[in-house]
Order: C-alpha cells, then structure tokens, then sequence
C-alpha cells in the first residue's frame, strides 16, 4: 500500500434533510479514514455537497432566494450533523466553488477538444423533478420508471458524452479487478447489465432556457452541464485545490481515490459513468467503488410521505452519536439492506454498550481504586493463574490484528465489531475465571489488575474508528492523557502502558435504556383473514405458513457450547448478525461450519440451551443413522434471502 489513501462520499443534494441514509455513508467513511490514520497513512477524506440543479433553483426561486444564498443557508444542515456525528473529514466540497466550476469546465473543454463530446439532435421523454431523459422502452405508461411522475416529450440539441464506445473496455477492467466494484453481487449485477445491454452516449447538457443553475459549458454558452456531470468531477476537483498542501507532494499525491462509497442506487452513475469519464481523459480509475445498502423502516422505503424519514438529529439526542455509529455498523453487513427500528438500537445498546463493554470498564476501574487505591499496578511475569491472562495477551500479540485489518480492508464492518466484541466476552469472562475479589497472591491480583487495564487500553484504540468519543472516554477512565487522534501505530501487548496511572472513574459509558412496553396488537383486521382448515386434515392454511420466517445465513463463526458434546453456538449473518445454538455438535466440527450458508428460521422466539441464548433455528434434515444433516442452498445465494 503507497501509505495515501483518499476516501469519498457521494456529496449529498444540499437542499436534502439529512436523514439516516446520508449518515450512513458518511460515518462509513469516517471509520476507514480513522482506521488508515491509526495505521499510520497519511488521508484524505473528502465529504460535500451537489448543488446545482433545478430543484434547487425551484426551492430557492420558492424562498424568494438566489440559488447560491440558499445553498449557502441549506450547506450547514449537513456540516452541523457532521459535528455531531464526529466526522473527521479534512475537507469538504461545494459543487458552486470557484475552482470545482473552473475544474469541471477544464475537463469538459478537454473532452471536447479530444472529440469525445459530439452535438446532436436528440428526441426523448423528459422527467423534469428527476433532471434526465428515459428511453421509450424506460417509460412507464407514460411516467418516469423511477419516480412515478409523468414525463414529457422533447427535441432538441444537446451535447452528448460518448460513452458507447467504452462498453468493452469497461467490462475487461471490471473482470480483470475483483475488488473495483463491491460487494460482488453488485460487481455483478453491473458485469449484467454491461454484457445484456448495449451502452449508450449519454446527454451531458441542459438548454440554459430550461435550466439556468449550472455550470456552463465552456464551448458554448447556451447550455449547462448535466448535474451528475458536475457532481462526479468533486472527487478529482477536491484533489487541485482543497487537499492541505504539504509542500511535498505534488497536485496528484491522492489520485485516484482509494475508495468511493455510495448506496446501490448510484451505484451505476459511479461504475459506468464515472469510469468511462475518466477512461475518456486518460485518467487513472479509482481503486474501488463500494455500493452499501439501504435502511428500511419496518421493512419500507423512507419517505417524506410516509412520515418515516429517520432523522439522525432525534438519534443522536436520544442515544447519543456513537451509539448510533456502532448500530448502524454493527446490525447489519455493510452491502446489505437493513431495518431501523428503536427497539433494535435499544437492544444492541443494551446488551453490548451496557453490558459487555461498559461493565467491562466500571469493573475494572473499580477494582483498581477497591484493591490498588486508584494506581495501575505493572504487570508481574509468570503471575498468572492457568494461563487465563496470557490467553488475552495472544489476542493482541501484534498490531492491528490481521483478521481484524482484513475485515476493516473488505468494509465487513460487522465482522470486525463481532471480532472486538469477542475480546471482550474473553476479557470478560477472565474476569469471572480469575476471581480478583477472591485472589490471595497480591502479585498475582496485581498482574491480573495490569493484563484488565492494558487489555481495556489496546481494545479503546480498536474502538476508535468507529466510536472515537467512547474510546477517548476509556482511555480517560485508565488514566491516559494522551489524545488517541494522534495516535498513528496500532499498540500491541505492552504498548499502551497503564501501569502507574491513576484510574479516574467516571460516569457509566452507556446507561442502560428502558423499553417501551410493547404497544397493542395490531389489530385483527391489518392481517388477512385466515381460511379455516378441514378439520382433522392436519393441514396449516398457507398464512399460518406465512408466519415462519425462513432466511439463508452465512455462519460468521462457530464454536461448541462448553460442557456439552452435541450444541454447537454459531453466529449467522441472516441479514442481521444473530447467535443460534443448534445441536449439531455430534455431526460437524464447528470449523468446517464457517462461511457455509444455511436455512434458519429467524423469527422464533429466544430460548436459552444450557445457559447459551438461541435467536433462531437451523434447518437440518434427519440422516439414515439419525445424524443431522444441515440444509444449504444447492446455489450461492446472499445471506439475508427470503424463502419462499
Ligand atoms: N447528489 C447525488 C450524489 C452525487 S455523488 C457524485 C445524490 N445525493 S443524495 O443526497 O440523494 O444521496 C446520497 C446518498 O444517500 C446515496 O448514496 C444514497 O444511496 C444514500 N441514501 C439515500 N437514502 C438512503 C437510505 N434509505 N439508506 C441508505 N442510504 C440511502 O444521490
């Protein structure tokens, strides 16, 4: 790796609330360029805003406002919510800066001198709100595909990009880069599309009479650049001229981007626009475009509408800014389509943030002031009981660890929390193993306090990615003064260096958070009605069907329950990370369970199996000797299907 990495979000419509979906991948950015920081890299994280366009002029012209002072009032939704979602971009870009127009009339100037923009006639259906033309074969009975508003007929001359020609082109540097468009189904969805479908040369200009807040084409002052034109151009404009300048390097020191993250809806705009755009210039291509997925509100699409619209703002006051970080990154794989819901938010608060990582802390620094008055003890070689604390040294032997750092380098955010949070069970369940409130040996209690601390310290910095005021807090707790931003190596065993410090204890990290006692039923009437059965038959209607909810799951990881030969604990991802426990224990090792998927009913309800807590059931045939056999899709489907 060249050590300069340059991260991207898409720059969002400014006259947009900010809603979840924008905080989504804005946070996702701000714990890769955390993370890369704590490698030692040097970064550019760039976030911003788009605005030009008709919906802007029309919101402005509605305000009684100039495009522009409009934008700049709308701009600081966006930089406000950034503040408190702690977001460490170094900059961020406005699509109306003088040097972004100047950038994006350069290119347009070069595409043309180079003939790949052409002038013609062109007929076909206008949507207006969405600013752009559909195909005959697009429409839908008269109205845009995508949102439903009738479009209009229309001649006339425009300039067009040609793209058609990069069709081949395209699909070879897609196959010949794996890891250039994620996750792979996206990948292949648009290897789909490019090989069934012929690509064509795309309409890069709005008559000004039609649109007037653009950025004008350079070589004809009648018209303005398309939108999307504009907007792609940020990612290669924020390089000339808001990169902090060093000195050292010179005005490409971070191109091409490492990586852009967008959601799957833009996905095309970035994969074929954008990288033909830059094949076209003779520009290097970035090294990945990573199209996450959506959040749904019990299971809809947000809508202003519907009234469903998730304001970050309300979230943030109710759980605070790295609660919510950690749930939208710890509930569902980033790639996958997900569902927000309080009582989920709750939950994962509640059980990891309450209890796993914040008693973790009250804990230990507690024992530090009952049993060392207040002052970490240093470790004491050998001063172990059974080897339980050189268990989670092994843990954090080197710096980042490697599973760890592949996950964070895929984007398997999830995977990389589980992989933490399993530190902490361990540490957690060193502390029950160990008995400090029952130890006699002082050196023994001291080194057992030492391994807690240290162990809290190194887990703080893997925190911080992703909850940097949860992880400054810890190291607060232990004693140490220094600020973890500056942090540019990843500590291993012995790095952080406790030992001597004053613990200072503070509030609980999270308190924990009442439910709201579960409201009515719904009401009869919201469900079908069910069809009587034939008595006896033994039958179930096809609605009593309805209610067992199948997914596919991919098993994370998988260990025995201890203590019992046939329950195996597997943590699946069905969409949502989930732990089941199914006694398969006879018939498979738990190793060879791993990345396999499976069938597992995700709606049933939680029962504990000695003492381990089931959140589902595998699917699992009888064999002839009576053996569990696991059903598994004869076919690679993505974990988080439906069955039907
Ligand atoms: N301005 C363009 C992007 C230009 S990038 C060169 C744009 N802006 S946007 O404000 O409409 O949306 C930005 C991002 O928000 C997209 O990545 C989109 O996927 C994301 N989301 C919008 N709603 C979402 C959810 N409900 N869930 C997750 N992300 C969603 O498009």
């Amino acid at each position: 790796m060249s050590g300069k990495v340059y991260i991207t979000t898409p720059i969002y419509y400014v006259n947009d609330i900010p809603h979840i979906g924008h905080a989504y991948t804005t946070v996702a950015a701000d714990i890769l360029a955390r993370y890369h920081r704590l490698l030692g890299e040097d970064v550019f994280f760039l976030t911003g805003t788009d605005e030009h366009g008709q919906k802007v002029e029309k919101a402005a012209l509605e305000n009684g406002r100039s495009p522009k002072g409009h934008a700049d009032l709308l701009v600081e939704n966006f930089r406000k919510l950034w503040d408190r979602l702690n977001i460490s971009n170094d900059a961020f870009i406005r699509t109306t800066d003088k040097e972004h127009i100047k950038t994006v009339q350069g290119v347009l100037q070069g595409l043309w001198d180079s003939g790949e923009i052409e002038k013609r006639t062109y007929s076909g259906w206008y949507c207006t709100p969405d600013e752009r033309f559909w195909t005959e074969k697009e429409i839908v009975g008269g109205n845009c595909p995508d949102c439903g508003r009738p479009v209009e007929r229309i001649n006339e001359e425009n300039y067009f990009f040609l793209m058609s020609k990069y069709q081949e082109r395209l699909i070879k540097y897609i196959q010949d880069n794996p890891s250039y468009i994620l996750p792979e189904t996206r990948r292949n969805e648009v290897l789909g599309f490019l090989g069934n479908n012929k690509l064509g040369d795309l309409c890069i200009s709005r008559p000004k009479h039609r649109l007037s807040w653009g950025i004008p084409l350079p070589f004809d002052g009648d018209f303005v650049t398309y939108v999307w034109f504009d907007a792609l151009v940020n990612y290669y404009s924020a390089t000339r001229y808001l990169v902090p300048d060093t000195g050292e390097a010179g005005p490409d020191e971070f191109w091409p981007a490492t990586h852009h993250l967008v959601g799957k809806d833009i996905l095309t705009t970035h994969a074929v626009y954008w990288s033909t755009m830059l094949m076209a210039l003779g520009m290097k291509l970035p090294g990945n475009i990573f199209a996450h997925g959506w959040w749904t509100v019990k299971g809809r699409k947000m809508s202003k509408s519907l009234g469903n619209v998730v304001d970050p703002d309300a979230i943030i006051d109710k759980y605070g800014a790295d609660a919510f970080r950690y749930f939208l990154f710890r509930e569902v794989p980033f790639g996958l389509d997900g569902d927000f819901s309080e009582d989920a938010i709750i939950s994962r608060i509640n059980s990891d943030l309450v209890n796993d990582l914040g008693n973790l802390l009250s804990r230990t620094v507690t024992m530090i002031e009952k049993y060392r008055d207040g002052v970490v003890p240093g470790p004491i070689d050998g001063k172990d009981r059974e080897d339980t604390g050189s268990r989670i040294k092994s843990y954090f032997e080197v710096g980042p660890d490697p599973s760890f750092d592949g996950f964070l380098k895929q984007l398997q955010f999830h995977h990389a929390l589980a992989w933490l949070w399993k530190a902490m069970s361990r540490t957690n369940e060193y502390i029950a193993d160990s008995a400090p409130w029952k130890e006699t040996d002082k050196e023994v209690l001291s080194n057992t306090l030492y391994t807690l601390a240290e162990t809290l310290g190194i887990i703080a910095v893997y925190l911080f990615p992703f909850m940097p005021s949860t992880a400054e807090k810890i190291w607060a707790q232990l004693g140490i003064d220094r600020g973890m931003g500056e942090e540019t190596e990843f500590p291993k065993w012995g790095d952080v260096h406790v030992e001597g410090n004053r613990v200072k204890k503070g509030e609980h990290l999270f308190p924990r958070i009442e439910k709201k006692k579960e409201g009515k039923k719904e009401a009869a009437g919201d469900n079908p009605p069910e069809r009587e059965t034939p008595e006896g038959a033994g039958l179930i209607s096809i609605n009593e069907l309805a209610k067992v909810e199948l997914k596919i799951g991919e098993v994370i990881s998988a260990e025995r329950v201890k203590k019992s030969e046939k329950l195996i604990k597997l943590r699946v991802d069905t969409g949502q990370e989930r732990q089941i426990v199914a006694g398969i224990g006879k018939a498979y090792a738990p190793e060879e369970l791993v990345g396999k998927k499976i069938v597992v009913v995700t709606n049933l309800l939680p029962v504990k199996l000695m003492g381990v807590e089931s959140n589902g059931m595998l699917l699992a045939a009888t064999g002839p000797d009576g053996a569990p056999v696991i059903l598994m899709p004869d076919k690679d489907v993505q974990a988080g299907s439906g069955i039907k």
